[in-house]
């Protein structure tokens, strides 16, 4: 697809448009936003499996989902996303986090696991292919480890 050869891809921020903080001590992965505006097959066959998936979850969990926003997201070797909530201070419109993994044979040693944080125990997910993560963006905190490998994935938020 040649997007990350040719520098499509933007340094992720801490906080929304209003309070922009690109912090590389917080997080150092870069992302491209999907558009349905870009006309590319991927893009829209995915967003046409994530309509289903909210209509589905409207009515059948009475979620009220009425938007989403996703990016490719790309962590270099040596790079991390430190501990947070993915809710904005000022800006409870994302209700779901979700992770899709895009990552052929990943082992333990390459590290860049999603370390989940539960009330009383860490949990650790290894971004392999074809595993996808769904949470509630207000409630978990969550971080991914320093990977020692390319490590890529489609990250999105259902939004009310
Ligand atoms: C995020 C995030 C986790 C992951 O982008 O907010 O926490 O496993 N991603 O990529
Ligand atoms: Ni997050």
């Amino acid at each position: 697809m040649g997007l990350f050869e040719n520098k499509k891809f933007l340094n992720a921020g801490v906080g929304n448009d209003a309070v922009v903080n690109q912090d590389k001590l917080i997080r150092s992965d870069v992302i491209y936003w999907l558009d349905r505006k870009h006309q590319n097959q991927y893009e829209n066959d995915f967003f046409d499996l994530i309509d289903e998936f909210v209509a589905y979850l409207n009515r059948t969990c009475y979620t009220s989902i009425t938007g989403y926003e996703f990016h490719y997201t790309l962590y270099e070797s040596g790079t991390f996303y430190k501990k947070h909530i993915d809710q904005f201070q000022n800006n409870g419109s994302r209700q779901y986090s979700m992770i899709m993994y895009l990552n052929a044979d990943w082992k333990v040693a390459d590290g860049g696991e999603l370390r989940i944080y539960h009330v009383d125990e860490e949990q650790n997910i290894s971004p392999n292919n074809g595993k996808s993560v769904f949470f509630k963006s207000s409630d978990l905190a969550h971080e991914v480890l320093l990977t020692h490998k390319q490590r890529m994935s489609i990250t999105g938020w259902l939004k009310i």
